[in-house]
């Protein structure tokens, strides 16, 4: 199975250092293969802020770089860790821009076969949940199978030390069985609802939206998935009391 390793680093250290581990890890009972994309190895423009991915299309970003090479990379990989380390309580910058470059990917979801681990690292706890919160919305119809903070601060003792090479050890195996278990994934009820907010509104405000709107358009509820009767009328049921919000000036 092909893993790839999105890293938002500026350096090869601690989050470079994590990942190895997990790989050393997988070395041991797994056929996993290894691919390693440093952020700022590559040519990823920083994102203008036109908004044209979002509303027009992401073949229309103006931006001429890596963008799509990450995405074949993306596609062709059945796990793909999501790396960053901690910066005042959220991911660093690269990988923000990561984030704001793949926005439309949160509009007009996309990785249904692939599963996903998000790694922050960080000096202490503190805002590595908003780290790999802000991480997680890239999954984009993917399923986060694990999540983990590790932290690395100089002065931690021996005892703090091992209690995180455990939880890498732990995560690592969780990671491998979740993945090799590989059934095709559903969508979690999150999920259902969040698509029906686009749902409706691609329907809603097709003008200012039309790449949502040919997204959405004819596609019996979803997309790639097929659901059961139960997450349709989830879906149906969602869709028409969102568009009564929007319709209403609520959101
Ligand atoms: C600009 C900057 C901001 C940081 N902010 C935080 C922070 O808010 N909380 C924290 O616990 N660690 C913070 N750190 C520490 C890093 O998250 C931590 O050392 C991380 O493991 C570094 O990963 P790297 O070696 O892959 O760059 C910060 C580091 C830098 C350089």
């Amino acid at each position: 199975m092909k893993i790839l390793v999105i890293i938002g680093s500026l350096r090869k250290k601690n989050t470079y250092d994590t990942v190895k581990k997990i790989e050393e890890y997988h070395k041991n009972y797994s056929d996993f293969k290894y691919e390693y994309l440093f952020l700022k190895d590559i040519n990823f423009k920083l994102c203008k802020g036109c908004f044209v991915c979002i509303s027009d299309g992401e073949e229309k970003c103006p931006l001429k770089d890596d963008r799509d090479l990450i995405i074949n990379k993306i596609e062709n990989s059945d796990g793909i860790i999501l790396a960053s380390p901690n910066y005042v309580m959220n991911v660093c910058w690269l990988m923000k821009n990561y984030i704001d470059r793949f926005a439309y990917t949160m509009h007009r979801p996309k990785y249904f076969n692939q599963y996903f681990m998000i790694l922050i690292t960080s000096g202490s706890y503190m805002g590595t949940k908003q780290a790999s919160n802000a991480l997680s919305l890239m999954s984009s119809g993917g399923k986060i199978i694990s999540k983990l903070s590790i932290y690395n601060s100089p002065g931690m003792n021996k005892n703090k030390k091992e209690k995180q090479e455990k939880k890498i050890k732990r995560e690592a195996k969780r990671f491998y069985k979740l993945l090799s278990n590989k059934k095709k994934h559903r969508p979690s009820f999150g999920f259902l609802v969040w698509f029906s907010v686009f749902n409706a509104s691609s329907i809603e405000n097709k003008k200012y939206f039309p790449a949502d709107y040919e997204f959405f358009k004819n596609k019996n509820y979803f997309i790639n998935i097929k659901l059961t009767l139960l997450q349709k009328l989830i879906v149906s049921f969602f869709t028409n009391f969102f568009t009564i919000l929007i319709k209403k000036g609520f959101i």
